[in-house]
Parts: C-alpha cells; structure tokens; sequence
C-alpha cells in the first residue's frame, strides 16, 4: 500500500471562532466556546480543525487584520485558553491547521506604525511606500473593500498599498527580515503543537514589479495579476525549506486569482510549496464581481474533472464549496426549502466527501444552516458590503435594490451568523446579544435537532467521513466523470487497483431514472441518503438522492 502525508487523509472542520459559541455571555464566540462544544465537533469524525484567525487584532475584518502574531485576540481568551484547546482536541486525535495572515497585517501592528513614522525609519521598506502621481495615488488598483488600493499617509506625502481595507497594508516580502519575522513567527505556533497553517490570499504576497496601471481587462480580474507576481514561487519554496519541511507542517493556501490550470505551479509535491490549495473557480461558479448569476451543473462537474486533472498524479486539492467569505452550502448548491433541505445539504455533502481532494467541512454546514433572510442593508457587518455600497450605491452606479438582491444570494455574513446550537434565545449562542443576529430558522434549524435524529444532515456527514475512513478508494481511487453530459445526475467512479465505487448523485428536486454506462454493475449499496439499496445497472434516484455503490 502506498504511503501518504497524513493530510490527505484528513477530513477538516472550519470553525470561525467569532461565531461559533459564546462562553461569557458577551455575544461573540470564544475559544471556552469552542471547547464546550468540542464533542459537537469530534462526533463528526474529522481529525482536523482549521481555526480563522484568532490572533490579536482591532477587528476591521474579523481578524484578518493582525495586530500581533503571537497574542490571542482578547475577545477569544488567552494564550492559556488556547494551548487548552490545543490539548483538548489532541485528546481526541484531532489535529489543529491556524490562519496565517501574512500578505498584510493591521495597521496598528508595531511593524506598520514604525513604518509610516518617517521615511528613514528602518521597517519603512516592510510594506509598500510609493510617491503619487499627479496627485493621485501610485496607479489604479482597486481594493477587495472599495475604492483605490492605495492610502495617501499625512506623516510623509507617500502612499501605502492596501489590496484589502485601509487598515490591512500589504507587507513587502521583497525584504528578507520581512520573510524572516513570517518564519519566526510560524516557527512559534509549531513549537506549540499545531499541525500548519491555512495561509491567506499567499499568491499575493509578490508584487508586480514597478506596480504598472492595469488595463480595463486586467481591472476586471485583479487577483489574476496579483496572484503571479515574479517571485511568488521563490518565497513559498524558500517557506517550506525554511519551515515548513523540517515540521513536517500542512500548508493550505487560500489561492484567490491562480487558475485551474495553474495549480498545478503551487501543489505539485515535487516543486515543494504547498500541500494543497483553496481553488476558487467552483464556490465562485455563481459569481460575476459582487452579482450572482445562474449557472449550471454541467458547468460545475467540467469545472471539477479538471480540477481533478489539474492536481493530478503528483498533485494534491481541497474538496469545499464554503467557508466564511462564501453563502451558506445548502443555500446556494442544494436548496434550502423546508422540503428539500435536507436532502440537499445530504447531496452536497455527498460530493464533498467523495473527492480525490481534502475535504472541508464549515461549521454550520454540517447542521443544514441556510442564508440569512436580510431585509435591510443596515443588518450587514461586513466590511465588504460597505465597500459594494461606498462603490456602488452612493456612486449612483446601481441601487440598494439591486445591491440587496445579489447581497441576499451571496453576501459572505450568511456564513457568519452564529452557530445555531438550540432552540433556546439566539439559537443558545450566547446569553448576551449577538454580534450578528443568529438566523430566526433556529427554533427548527439546529444543532440539538440533527445530533437526535439518525436521518439528519449531522448524521450524514457523520456516515459520510466514516466511509471514507473506511475506504481508501474514496480517498486516493483515481477520478472518472462517468456522464459528463446529464443535466441534473452527476455520477462519478473512483477506482483504486482492483475496487471501484460509483457516486451516484441527484443534483435537483425530480426524480430520475438513470442507466450506468455499459460496463458498470452495480453489486452493492454503501451509503445512500433515501435508505435505498440498488443493484444491477439502473438507478432510480428521487429528488436531492445520493448514494455510494459498489460496483464491479
Ligand atoms: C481572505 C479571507 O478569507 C477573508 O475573510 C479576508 O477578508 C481576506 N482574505 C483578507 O485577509
Ligand atoms: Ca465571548
């Protein structure tokens, strides 16, 4: 049997720790939190948890804007409470991936407020300084959260870029102490046990040289020039030697703006980068800039087969289709009516954990949670949203109509309202006022519900994670798209030395009768949602049905 990295084996749970479960009352999720509700997260059966950011930070995007790499961000607890969660999911075999948040820090990091102090401070050169232009910034980029990625600084008449909010500037990894401080820094959370990092928007962190104007065409996809700066490559093998290998660490990179074809540049095991990483082309399928738009699965299932192909024999992916910058799961892929939604988020599931990739579970998921029903635009937190309506409403460009009627599909606070552990007051989040409002569908939509009930979604995942525990076909088995073409069926076999097993999988609310292609005979059911057993080589599926089978 052939050996592999312990990461591609593992099944990761996200957990947004801002929401996930409040412990003192002071409506916002802690790491005591996390740990009162660790067997929520240990039934499952996943082996990883990747925590977002938890570091010390001011907060103008929930933590991605770090002000201290090595301190816990108080609203979370301390650094005791930390290496107390660490060791209590060591306790159940579970491993712990953190956010590494290094293609920019916040402003009010030490490094940053020596940097802006004069123009002969030595950290001046750790992040990007530019003069202006015609009194205008340095060119026109465009940030993530509105208007120009560029901040004009009073201290000195320069410009600082800022890919993302004014207060998260872009660090410049063209100084080596700047790569070094990185170094040190992920060196302190591996000598504490954590097992490696997510690493965010990481294909940003080379700047394109002189920082040319963009075309119109470039403009549209910004993060395509951003993530091929010249020297990207060089600093993540320089990372792994460096780090990353002598710890034997996972390295995840959320990898906005590289494409399909190449990922291949950041995973491949023998260029010595990363593990695996974030590919945005299948949860952004309905997504054109901030508007949502139709789409449909034979799109999807193209998009996946090469994905596939593209990770390929010396390749690793991940297998998600939400986190927390993205709708909820069943929301947007299945369908969340009272009827269907469970079936669905069964179905969705049922993709995810049957890919030739690392799974990735987001908290809430797992329990059916669905969109938030927002009405008005003020019900918004993210910094994001002030941006669309900075850009976009008060510019006249579009109106708060059509701003609400893209936000309610895809807006990244869906994912961001708190877990829903009850029925109790704000869904038993907290005993205090939550800093998001908890989704009013908790009185049926909750975490209480589907851990009693065997034919819930919990349940599901739990069988699902389980199977493939079980089955190492479903893990390393080669991929093979076996009816590209069918609208609403998506059925895939995964083949490893002499086992095969079919996914068979309804993607919409009418039943269907499908045939296996000539060749396939179905001898036996592993899995299947409806309680269905199947054989020979038709398949009758009714809405949202999946299953696994065997077949020879
Ligand atoms: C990606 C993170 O997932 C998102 O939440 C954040 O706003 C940006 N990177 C900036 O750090
Ligand atoms: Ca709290």
């Amino acid at each position: 049997m052939a050996v592999h990295p312990w990461w591609k084996n593992a099944v990761v749970y996200q957990v947004y720790p801002r929401s996930f479960m409040d412990s003192n009352g002071d409506g916002i999720g802690d790491i005591n939190g996390i740990i009162s509700r660790i067997d929520h997260i240990a039934g499952l059966g996943v082996d990883t948890v990747w925590l977002s950011p938890h570091f010390d930070s001011p907060n103008a995007d929930n933590g991605y804007d770090v002000r201290d790499y090595r301190r816990v961000m108080a609203e979370f607890g301390t650094l005791e409470d930390f290496d107390r969660l660490l060791a209590a999911l060591k306790e159940r075999g579970i491993r712990l991936v953190i956010d590494l948040v290094v293609n920019h820090s916040s402003d009010e990091h030490a490094w940053f407020v020596e940097s802006r102090s004069s123009l002969d401070n030595p950290k001046r050169d750790w992040y990007v300084w530019r003069d202006g232009k015609n009194g205008g910034p340095p060119n026109n980029y465009r940030s993530f959260f509105g208007g120009s990625a560029w901040e004009h600084d009073e201290t000195t008449d320069q410009w600082y870029l800022h890919y993302f909010a004014v207060k998260q500037p872009d660090l410049n990894w063209e100084v080596e102490e700047v790569r070094k401080e990185v170094h040190d820094l992920m060196r302190f959370w591996l000598d504490k046990g954590v097992a490696g990092f997510r690493m965010d928007v990481i294909p940003f962190i080379s700047k394109q040289p002189d920082l040319p104007d963009l075309t119109p065409e470039q403009l549209r996809n910004q993060g395509r020039v951003w993530a091929t700066g010249p020297r990207v490559h060089e600093f993540l093998q320089e990372m792994n030697r460096e780090v990353l290998a002598p710890y034997d660490a996972v390295a995840i990179g959320e990898a906005a703006g590289v494409t399909i074809e190449d990922t291949p540049l950041f995973v491949d095991s023998r260029r010595r980068e990363l593990s695996m990483i974030f590919q945005f082309d299948l949860v952004r399928i309905d997504r054109h800039g901030w508007k949502s738009r139709p789409w449909t699965l034979r799109q999807f299932k193209e998009m996946n087969a090469r994905l596939d192909t593209a990770c390929g024999e010396h390749g690793w992916g991940t297998s998600f289709l939400s986190n927390h910058d993205s709708p909820r799961i069943v929301s947007m892929f299945g369908n969340d009516s009272s009827e269907w939604r469970t079936y669905s988020a069964q179905t969705i599931a049922t993709y995810i954990l049957t890919q030739r990739a690392t799974p990735f579970v987001y908290q809430g998921d797992e329990i059916g949670m669905t969109n938030f029903p927002f009405a008005s635009i003020d019900q918004f937190d993210d910094i994001e949203v002030k941006g669309l309506w900075k850009d976009f409403v008060l510019t006249g460009k579009t109106t708060e109509e059509e701003l609400m009627t893209h936000l309610r599909l895809n807006s990244r606070d869906h994912a961001r309202t708190p877990v829903q552990w009850s029925n109790a007051a704000h869904g038993g989040f907290t005993t205090g006022t939550p800093w998001l409002a908890v989704n009013p569908n908790h009185d049926t939509v909750n975490a209480e519900a589907v851990t009693s009930d065997p034919h819930s979604v919990y349940h599901w995942y739990r069988r699902l994670i389980e199977a493939r525990r079980n089955n190492e076909v479903l893990v390393h088995g080669a991929f093979a798209d076996v009816d590209p073409g069918h609208e609403t069926v998506f059925a895939y076999t995964r083949t490893l030395d002499d086992e095969k097993m079919l996914v068979v999988m309804n993607w919409s609310t009418d039943p269907v009768v499908w045939r296996a292609p000539d060749g396939l005979t179905v001898t036996g059911t592993l899995l299947d949602n409806a309680g269905a057993t199947h054989a020979g080589d038709v398949i009758r599926l009714r809405g949202w049905q999946s299953c696994i089978l065997r077949v020879s």
